[in-house]
C-alpha cells in the first residue's frame, strides 16, 4: 500500500464528495441509473435476510437500495465526507452502518464476515489491487459472490476520447497505450481531478483468479431500445461500452 497516494486519493475524495453526492439520485447518476444500477442489483440476485457489504459506498446510493432489498448492509468508504453524507441520507429503519475504511486494509472485519460484497466504480481507483481483492475474499463466505463494476479497461484509458471531424461529428473512439498499465486522473468539476489506474482485463482477470475467485459472469452494459428511447444521448452507448461489470464466486 502506498500511504502518501492513498492520503491524496481521500483527500480529492473528500473534497469532491458533496459536488458527487448533489449528482446523485435514488439510482446513481444517469449513467449509472441506465447501465450500471439495474446489472448490479441482477447479479448480485437475492439478498433478503443476508449480510452485504458495500464496498466504496460514496453517498450511498447503492447501500440504501440494497438495504430496501431486504439485506442487513455494512457500508465502507475511505473517505470521511462520503460516510457523513451517507449517514445523512440514511432514513431511520433503513439497517445499514457505516465505517470508515480503505479497500486495502479492512482489518476490523473478520474473515468470512459477509455472505456477499458488492462494489461499484471503485476498484479501479484502488492503488493495490491484489491487496484490496484479498481483503474483499477474506470478509466474503465461502460460495459468497462478489459483484463489481470498474471503467471499461480497454476504452476508458489515459486520454482516450472521441476523435471527431471539422463539424464536431464523432469519427471513432481513440486509444492508444492500452499495455502501459499507468495512474491517471479524472477531473469532474473544478475540483482537484481524483486517481484512477489503468490496468489491462487480463491483469483484472488473472489478479481475481489469483486471489482464488472464480469468475461466474461478466457484463459490458449497454442500453436497450426501451431506454435508448427514452433517454436519446444513449444511443451512443451502443459505440463503446464505458463499463466492465465482474460476478465472481470466492
Ligand atoms: C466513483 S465513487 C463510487 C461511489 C459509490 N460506490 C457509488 O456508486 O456512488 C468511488 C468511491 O470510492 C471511494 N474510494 C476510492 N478508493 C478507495 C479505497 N482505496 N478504499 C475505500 N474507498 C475508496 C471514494 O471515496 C468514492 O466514494
Amino acid at each position: 500500500m502506498n500511504e502518501q497516494l492513498t492520503n491524496e486519493s481521500k483527500r480529492r475524495w473528500n473534497e469532491f464528495a458533496d459536488d458527487y453526492a448533489q449528482m446523485t439520485k435514488k439510482y446513481g447518476d444517469l449513467h449509472k441509473e441506465v447501465l450500471l444500477t439495474p446489472n448490479l442489483l441482477r447479479l448480485i440476485g437475492e439478498i433478503k435476510g443476508k449480510t452485504v457489504l458495500d464496498a466504496g459506498c460514496g453517498e450511498g446510493y447503492l447501500s440504501r437500495l440494497l438495504a430496501g432489498n431486504g439485506a442487513t448492509v455494512t457500508a465502507v468508504d475511505f473517505s470521511d465526507r462520503m460516510i457523513e453524507l451517507a449517514a445523512e441520507r440514511t432514513t431511520e429503519g433503513e439497517s445499514i452502518q457505516y465505517e470508515q475504511a480503505n479497500l486495502e486494509n479492512l482489518s476490523q472485519f473478520t474473515d468470512s464476515q459477509f455472505d456477499a460484497v458488492v462494489s461499484n466504480m471503485v476498484i479501479q481507483d484502488v492503488s493495490d489491487l491484489s491487496m484490496a481483492l484479498n481483503e474483499l475474499y477474506r470478509v466474503l463466505k465461502s460460495e459468497g459472490h462478489f459483484v463489481f463494476s470498474i471503467l471499461h479497461p480497454c476504452f476508458i484509458t489515459p486520454e482516450s476520447r472521441w476523435e471527431k471531424d471539422e463539424q464536431g461529428e464523432k469519427l471513432h473512439w481513440k486509444i492508444d497505450d492500452y499495455f502501459k498499465e499507468r495512474q491517471f486522473e479524472q477531473r469532474f468539476g473544478t475540483n482537484d481531478p481524483v486517481f484512477a489506474f489503468h490496468r489491462t482485463v487480463s491483469t483484472y482477470i488473472n489478479t481475481l483468479i489469483k486471489t482464488g475467485f472464480t469468475v461466474e459472469e461478466l457484463v459490458e452494459p449497454k442500453p436497450s431500445r426501451e431506454q435508448i428511447e427514452q433517454y436519446p444521448s444513449f444511443e451512443e452507448d451502443l459505440r463503446k461500452p464505458d463499463f466492465f461489470v465482474f460476478k465472481v464466486k470466492k
